[in-house]
């Protein structure tokens, strides 16, 4: 027997405004055709004024609550993965409990950008096996709106906001690739590539900044790393490509996720794709594609799923589980 975090229920939020790709070309040199054909997105989500990080987090984690059949006193602690808190500190996370009516336990932000809820995934399975929590809210949420450079064609195209939230229980396991719940995870980061993906403020050059990025770099990293924390992944759950029912890829260019798929040799028609609807909500964008693909139909239980991103650090990983 052994200990294995197991996805209990799953929720999602997008604020209420669409952004159709047409809105951008009255702004920018830019066209619907060029973003479809080179990124895949056809629209995104913006937060409205006023509506934050933690204003998505915490209708996303409500939903999860009630697909878990769980109420805020259930759980034992809350992971947030977002670089786009609301405020410096406290951390969104906080926020979050506090608006739950959550009074016991502990809650704290995970940043690790575009693979935030990968990371904060492994970090939620961490505690649970360790006996840490029986129970962790894993959220990502971003408003990457309030971080781009709205004169920047290359960037301002390709993002939006949202959230989505993952109930994950402990329950006892065979200890086999059969049970249900996370199998493994392969995080990795290096700080050398910071310049090709960062944002240009922060508190301690007291700006808020704008993200700046060479994208076509990034795509390069993205395409060589990703496949292969996958397989890394699996291999250390002692599965293979062969075993996955699918991959659930952070949504940043569908020309990444294709390539991705290729590379373990797995068709589209078993990958969950909502770039064309999301954009790259950065820490978000997992969770977002866990919840829809279920609601789609696509995912039921006893799936096995792949999970990998990869973003700003650079840093990126996956996760092995199954659903
Ligand atoms: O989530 C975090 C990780 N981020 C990513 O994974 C993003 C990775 N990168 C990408 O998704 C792609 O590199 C982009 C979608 C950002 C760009 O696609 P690309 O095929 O790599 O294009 P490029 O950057 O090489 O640019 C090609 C051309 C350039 O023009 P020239 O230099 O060839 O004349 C750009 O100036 O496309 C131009 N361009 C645009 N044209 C129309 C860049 N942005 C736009 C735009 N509209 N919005």
């Amino acid at each position: 027997m052994s200990l294995r975090a197991v996805v209990r229920g799953v929720g999602h939020h997008l604020p209420e405004r669409v952004v159709p790709n047409a809105e951008f070309e009255s702004k920018l040199d830019t066209s619907d055709e060029w973003i479809r054909a080179r990124s895949g997105i056809e629209r995104r989500h913006f937060a409205a004024e006023g509506e934050t990080t933690s204003d998505l987090a915490t209708r996303a984690a409500k939903a999860a609550l009630a697909d878990a059949g769980l109420g805020p006193d259930d759980i034992d602690a809350i992971i947030l993965a977002t670089s786009t808190a609301d405020f410096t500190f406290p951390s969104a996370a906080t926020m979050v409990q506090a608006r739950l009516g959550m009074t016991q336990g502990f809650a704290f932000d995970v940043q690790a950008v575009c693979a935030g809820f990968v990371y904060a995934l492994a970090n939620a399975n961490a505690l649970i096996l360790s006996g840490q929590a029986r129970r962790v809210l894993v959220i990502g949420a971003e408003t990457f709106s309030r971080i781009m450079d709205m004169t920047d064609r290359s960037t301002a195209v390709l993002f939006g906001d949202g959230a989505g939230a993952l109930v994950l229980e402990a329950q006892e396991g065979q200890g086999t690739a059969a049970d249900r719940g996370i199998l493994s995870t392969d995080l990795h980061s290096d700080g050398r590539y910071r310049d090709l993906l960062y944002v240009d403020g922060g508190v301690s050059t007291q700006t808020t900044g704008h993200l700046r990025m060479q994208g076509n770099q990034v795509f390069r990293h993205a395409v060589e790393k990703l496949a292969a924390t996958a397989e890394a992944a699996l291999e250390k759950a002692g599965l293979t490509s062969a075993d996955v029912d699918w991959i659930v890829p952070h949504q940043a260019n569908i020309r990444i996720i294709q390539g991705t798929a290729k590379k373990m040799d797995l068709p589209m028609e078993q990958v969950v794709v909502t770039v064309q609807d999301h954009g790259n909500t950065s820490a978000a964008s997992i969770p977002l594609a866990l919840s829809v693909g279920k609601a789609r139909g696509q995912i039921k239980q006893g799936d096995l799923l792949v999970t990998e991103a990869i973003g700003g650090g650079l840093a990126w990983g996956a996760v092995v589980l199954r659903w």
